[in-house]
């Protein structure tokens, strides 16, 4: 089975609008000609419509890096799946390990965004990853194992196109330090046979699974080299052309 590899950039809180509109027009320019890998870029809120235009005719997709689970009532401050369709978002990043970690999203709440993204028409990037004392602690698999199975509760069959699992160790984000291949593939293999056990082993293949963690160009090909690691989610290295570029290319092809 061979899936076409998926590199997003999540560029978290950076960047003006401005900032970000130079950015996605190189990107534009530089990856007109690059096939056999989809690009998305995770903008913030206020510069993803200008993003989503701009983009607009171009096989670059455009990704929220959250979605909450209502699209309409009384809740201050949130973004729902109609909202971010209407602002030209056709992506969703879901259960980010910050904000699990900073903004409270539990699994189930996770579980309950994945659902309304996938429900309401858009691509849902969930991510799952163990913290550091989890892994110490011989606990990795079985976080991920959990958390991949609240955030999956309630998804249909028929949504997994627009599935996309990102593995993201907490303790290799924004750190410099990388999972190995080895330990990235290892986990991957184990989300790979519970997508089976959940969703068919067919279905199971189709699933792209991301790795995301201190990706750089220097570490892109490597990883994407592993059986079951089928693109990358880029923090930092997303937010300047050539290296976001030189990542996208590693993942070409494979
Ligand atoms: P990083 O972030 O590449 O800066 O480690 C990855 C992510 O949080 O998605």
């Amino acid at each position: 089975m061979s899936r076409v590899p998926f590199v997003v950039g999540n560029w978290k809180l950076n960047k003006t609008i401005a900032e970000a509109l130079a950015l996605v027009t190189e990107l534009k320019n530089q990856l007109a000609a690059v096939k056999g890998v989809q690009v998305g870029v995770a903008p913030t809120l206020v510069a993803l419509p200008a993003v989503a235009k701009r983009l607009e005719g171009t096989p670059i997709a455009t990704s929220a890096q959250d979605c909450f689970w209502e699209s309409g009532g009384a809740w201050t401050g949130e973004v729902g799946p109609a909202q971010l369709l209407d602002a030209g978002a056709t992506w969703a990043i879901v259960g980010h390990s910050e904000r699990r970690q900073f903004f409270g999203d539990t699994n189930e709440g996770v579980g309950k965004k994945t659902r309304a993204a996938l429900a309401a028409g858009l691509g849902a990037i969930l991510c799952v990853g163990e913290t550091l004392a989890e892994r110490d602690g011989g606990r990795t698999l079985a976080v991920v194992e959990e958390q991949l199975a609240a955030g999956l509760a309630g998804v249909d069959a028929a949504w997994v196109p627009r599935l996309v699992v990102a593995y993201e160790p907490v303790w290799a984000i924004g750190t410099g330090r990388t999972a190995t291949p080895a330990q990235a593939q290892e986990v991957h293999a184990h989300i790979r046979r519970r997508l089976a056990d959940r969703l068919g082993a067919a279905a199971a293949e189709t699933i792209r699974i991301l790795y995301g963690g201190s990706v750089k160009p220097s570490n892109a090909e490597a990883l994407i080299a592993e059986k079951d690691i089928d693109g990358s989610l880029v923090g930092g290295a997303s937010l300047e052309a050539a290296d976001f570029i030189a990542i996208v290319k590693a993942a070409r092809g494979t």
